[in-house]
């Protein structure tokens, strides 16, 4: 045997034939890949018999959804909200064209992202490196602040090892899409983000969903498959994004040790939001971060600017640093401004943990008022994520234009992001959010429900 066909026996054996396959080939997990030869075999309708919706994007089913809520709006004369430019900073107040808002829509939870302390470290770091850093992190991309926020999460986490990539939702859906394989198995929260979604169909694993929060449902899945996968990962999220409540991850734990799983947790909106020094669900629970097997979070949230981490053991993180695309290969490196302005973040949320608590203390008030008000907000408790439960979708839809018409911004969450049932205006609680602005939108948005239209049942 030659030296080549020996190394390339002992990467197939190390990996597993796939994956070695996939990283000869670059055609990553594609089920669908077909050589030419394959393709002379399978048969084609003529051209003539090819509809406009394949090939005209303004006869896509998507779009005509689109232009249906479009001409509903303006029926209704509602102001059209969305891609509104706004100035200055966007936390819990922002401006739109020159007017003021109470903002229920910022995930800059912990206004760190109009921080000064965080955008002098940003404007530092460009005077220092510039806008750019030029390349991918293994080549020429590296700058010291990408190993500093590193070494720093992995403090607070108490994990090994950690990297920093440039996008949020990028790194969720590549950690996940590079880890399983064609021989392994995802179960995942049914409630789970949809950069998650996305890597999970980058794998080709058999995947599938347990019922939000249900452990016993869980349990029978690993009881029944868990012999016939090699990896098994199991996905939850520390605050889940719709609901804003927070998974049993002590029993998660539990459950994939028994079942020699691999659990990861999307701390999304947990770091820097949940736990008495808000740093996210170890903090919370009272739990060491070598516990979980993979830590991923993003730094549009509470860390105010733009990026997405893994943190972990060593092996998990030398595996996707040197291998995984879109993680750190194939890709550019975080700007000097996001690792700079992250790094800040981060020191901040340790120094201040009074940050934390009076949004925690905000989002406890507003869920109280609501409640008391005779609104449902569904499960949330403990986040920062508040959602006022609507069920329909044309009344979601006037509920968040009638709250804009009067100076408050929070956004209709709805199908294909929720179920139309569950549809619902989705409020993101702010550190510098104030009582009054609390009380007189709770008080606003039942005067605003006691006048609503019927709704029509449109969408
Ligand atoms: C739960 C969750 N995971 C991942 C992401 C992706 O993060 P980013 O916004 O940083 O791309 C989001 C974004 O909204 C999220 O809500």
């Amino acid at each position: 045997m030659t030296t080549r066909n020996s190394i390339e026996k002992l990467r197939a054996t190390l990996l597993g034939k796939t994956q070695s396959n996939a990283m000869a080939t670059g055609a990553s997990h594609d089920v669908a890949h077909a050589s030419v030869a394959e393709s002379k075999r399978l048969t084609a309708r003529s051209l003539d018999d090819i509809p406009p919706a394949y090939f005209q994007f303004k006869d896509f089913p998507e779009y005509k959804e689109y232009t249906t809520m479009q001409w509903y709006c303006q029926k209704q004369s509602f102001p059209q909200s969305l891609f509104q430019p706004h100035a200055g900073a966007s936390d819990a107040n922002v401006t739109i064209h020159g007017r003021e808002f109470v903002n229920f829509s910022t995930y800059n939870y912990l206004a760190l992202g109009s921080d000064e302390r965080v955008k002098n470290a940003a404007i530092e770091a460009v005077r220092t490196f510039g806008a750019g850093t030029g390349s991918g992190r293994s080549i020429t991309g590296e700058i010291d602040l990408h190993s500093a926020f590193e070494r720093e999460i992995c403090d607070v986490l108490g994990t090994e090892d950690a990297v920093l990539s440039v996008g949020g939702y990028s790194t969720n859906a590549f950690t996940i899409g590079y880890l399983c394989r064609n021989q392994d198995l995802i179960l995942y929260d049914e409630l789970i983000h949809n950069s998650a979604l996305i890597g999970c169909k980058m794998t080709g694993s058999r995947r599938f969903s347990f019922p939000h929060n249900d452990y016993d449902a869980l349990t029978q899945l690993l009881d029944q498959h868990r012999g016939n996968f090699e990896r098994v990962l199991i996905l939850a999220e520390g605050v889940y994004s719709m609901d804003g409540d927070i998974p049993d991850v002590p029993k998660l734990v539990e459950i994939k040790d028994k079942y020699k799983a691999l659990l990861m947790v999307d701390e999304a909106h947990s770091m820097g939001v949940i736990g008495p020094r808000g740093l996210g669900v170890c903090d919370y629970f009272g739990i060491d971060g070598k516990q979980i097997d993979i830590l991923y979070g993003s730094l549009s949230k509470a860390f105010g600017t733009c990026g997405g981490y893994v943190a972990g053991p060593s092996p998990l993180i030398a595996i996707l640093k040197h291998y995984a695309p879109g993680v750190l290969l194939y890709g550019a490196s975080p700007t000097p401004a996001n690792a700079a302005a992250a790094l800040e973040s981060l020191r901040i949320m340790r120094e201040q943990p009074d940050r934390a608590r009076r949004l925690q203390d905000n989002a406890a008030y507003f869920i109280q008022q609501a409640q008391t008000a005779g609104l449902d907000t569904y499960r949330s408790k403990d986040s920062g994520v508040v959602p006022i439960m609507m069920r329909d979708s044309e009344l979601a839809l006037w509920l968040s234009m009638k709250l804009w018409e009067n100076g408050i911004c929070s956004y209709p969450m709805m199908h294909p992001i929720v179920p139309r049932d569950k549809t619902r205006l989705r409020f993101f609680i702010n550190v510098n959010h104030t009582h009054e602005q609390i009380n007189q939108t709770i008080d606003l948005i039942g005067d605003l429900l006691k006048v609503a239209p019927k709704s029509k049942g449109l969408f």
